[in-house]
């Protein structure tokens, strides 16, 4: 195959429309693909890229096949000219719209950049990027694999799915079980797995990586059994499974509120489904820019679920249980993982959607954090009827005792808090069941943790002395702009920030290479793998050396939320004699005595 594939990529040499531009041709197992060769400069580095954009992977989504899983693409009819990115996945408006975009439902499209290389060269690692946006926004073509690829000799591939409501709408049964979105991304690495020896790519060589929902989605796709084979390491850069925004028990409800919407009968799923899939788009878009905003149901309206059979336990526990679901395992063990979080994450707690109207001007008073702003992070994350000496708590262990009272305190402490809950937390969770059972004791912990000197990304924002939520993307990917989104991005890296950045993609691309990202170049930094007991991590920082591998970031507060405060919230709830499995952490024994769970 990888032979066979090899022999038939050959360059054209075919100048096109405008002058000076290459074409390269590549033969795949579902016909010719024609791509752009296009030079690249970084850090003063020149290579050549072959890029091949908006090739289909699935049958367009739309008519019947709205919320069902994707349809294999059909092979294609003549060559496909691959020069230009695809349609955006549709989503709601106001947050990414640009003129230079083009939203549709017909999205499933992928990306791929890959380095110039000759024929008898080795076979490239595979790196696929998944994005982020809450489920809820986003498109792959903010991420110009450009300079990943070349900086570290890898092909890059970047890959739509659906979103939203067209991405996870369910009825809560086998009509329409939801977690299209997922189904879509696990097609898209199996178009890789399928393909990509054809583009110079080693099938036994593909890491998937994303940040924020992308992160997230990397990581159910590490605990979806199907992919065994498809890929072999992850990337996760904040996010996983477990946090509080990645599912949302009331989706079926979100279902029936947009089908009494349009006017369909929603107490049937069949009637129902049917009934949603002739609604206009524009009616959907309306509906969840309007449900995403309006906050009818924190979180977003329509995100990944249990469904039986791609998601089969509850997302959020998955890791508290003693063991994983034997095929669950199977997958889990076998995959090298680097997860990491940034200094700053707990900054989206200065938003709009967690009761925060300004950041700018935000200077919470002591009675204000308690009474109200706590309480609110508790109902969001944990749920309604927690018991109020869980915000007693949470208040305990997020004051700065030294000065109780200062503005700028309670505001870091609200920060911190929020990154907790938010991120941080299942990042340890995430990392503890993957050291304990992963066979390669590939398992790697980082921090990223600069005073970013760039002028924001994708929006201007007011100084944070801490690295930010998404503010690791820009050096993931070198700072390459995308040009749909020229007017929107805000970069300009320091000298620093761009070296840094080529580091970064030094240590990712090394881990696609090895599952080790201290070699095969060596940095110097002897980035130690985490144990549950050791709790080892890189702090990536400015000026980075092998005393930046440090142990225990932010324990106390890990063990806060992971160990404590389920204990205090279920003997509270036991005590007033009522049985819950709120955090599915112990139940009640018929003599009201708690018992941790198995
Ligand atoms: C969205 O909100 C606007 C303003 O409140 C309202 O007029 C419109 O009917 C809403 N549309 C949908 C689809 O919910
Ligand atoms: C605390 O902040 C809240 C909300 O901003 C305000 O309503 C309240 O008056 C403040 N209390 C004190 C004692 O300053
Ligand atoms: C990991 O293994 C240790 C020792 O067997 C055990 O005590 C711990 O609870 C396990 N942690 C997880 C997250 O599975």
């Amino acid at each position: 195959m990888a032979a066979k594939a090899l022999y038939l990529l050959q360059i054209l040499s075919v100048v096109i429309g405008m002058p000076e531009v290459e074409t390269v041709s590549v033969n795949t197992n579902i016909g010719i693909i024609n791509g752009l060769e296009e030079d690249v400069t970084f850090l003063g580095k020149s290579s050549k890229i072959h890029k091949f954009l908006g090739i289909p992977f699935a049958e367009p989504p739309i008519g019947k096949l709205r919320f069902q899983n994707p349809v294999p693409k059909s092979p294609l009819e003549e060559p496909l000219d691959a020069f230009k990115h695809n349609n955006v996945c549709l989503q709601m408006l106001g947050l990414l719209d640009s003129k230079r975009l083009t939203y549709d439902e017909d999205c499933l499209y992928l990306n791929i950049y890959a380095p110039e290389r000759k024929p008898e060269d080795k076979l490239l690692p595979v790196m696929v990027w998944i994005y982020g946006g809450g489920f809820t926004i986003g498109f792959p073509d903010m991420y110009i694999g450009d300079h990943l690829a070349t900086q570290g000799n890898v092909i890059v591939v970047t890959t739509n799915y659906r979103l939203s409501v067209w991405g996870f709408l369910t009825t809560g049964d086998k009509i329409a079980p939801g977690n299209y979105g997922l189904w879509d991304q696990h097609m898209a690495i199996k178009w890789v797995h399928d393909n990509i020896a054809a583009f110079g790519g080693d099938t036994e060589k593909v890491t998937i990586f994303g940040e924020s929902a992308g992160s997230s989605s990397v990581m159910y796709q590490a605990l979806y059994p199907g992919n065994k084979g498809l890929f072999h390491r992850v990337i996760g850069q904040s996010g996983s499974v477990g946090n509080f925004w990645v599912t949302n028990e009331k989706n079926s409800e979100n279902a029936k509120h947009l089908g009494a919407l349009a006017e369909c009968e929603t107490e049937n799923s069949e009637a129902l489904v049917s009934c949603l899939q002739e609604v206009s788009a524009d009616l959907l878009v309306e509906f969840v820019t309007n449900a995403t905003y309006g906050l009818i149901s924190y979180p977003f309206p329509f995100l990944p679920t249990v469904d039986g059979k791609f998601v089969t336990t509850d997302p959020k526990h998955i890791f508290d249980k003693s063991d994983l679901p034997t095929e669950v395992k199977e997958i889990f063990s076998s995959l090298d993982i680097i997860s990491g979080v940034n200094s700053g994450e707990g900054s989206i707690g200065l938003s709009p959607f967690a009761g925060v109207a300004d950041a700018a001007e935000f200077s919470p008073n002591k009675t204000y954090f308690e009474e109200t702003l706590v309480p609110l992070m508790i109902k969001i994350c944990l749920g309604e009827n927690v018991p109020r000496i869980a915000t007693d708590a949470v208040v305990g262990e997020y004051t700065n005792w030294d000065n109780p009272d200062d503005y700028n305190n309670i505001r870091d402490e609200y920060v911190s808090m929020w990154g907790d809950v938010s991120f941080n937390t299942d990042l340890y969770k995430t990392l503890d069941k993957h050291s304990n059972v992963s066979t390669s004791q590939h398992t790697y912990m980082y921090v990223f943790d600069i005073n970013p000197e760039f002028n924001g990304f994708l929006y201007p924002v007011p100084r944070f002395k801490k690295l930010r939520h998404a503010y690791d993307l820009p050096f993931v990917f070198g700072f390459k702009k995308p040009d749909q989104l020229e007017e929107k991005f805000h970069v300009s890296p320091s000298r620093w920030e761009e070296r840094l950045s080529a580091d970064i993609m030094t240590l990712w691309t090394n881990f696609a290479k090895t599952g080790n990202p201290n070699s095969p170049e060596d940095l110097g930094l002897d980035w130690v793998p985490y144990t549950q007991k050791q709790q080892h991590f890189l702090q990536i920082s400015r000026d980075m050396t092998s005393s930046n591998v440090k142990q225990r970031w932010n324990a106390r507060r890990a063990n806060f939320w992971i160990n404590l405060l389920p204990k205090i919230i279920t003997s509270a709830v036991c005590e007033a004699e009522k049985c819950s499995d709120h955090l599915n952490r112990g139940t009640c024994a018929k003599d009201q005595k708690c018992s941790p769970s198995p």
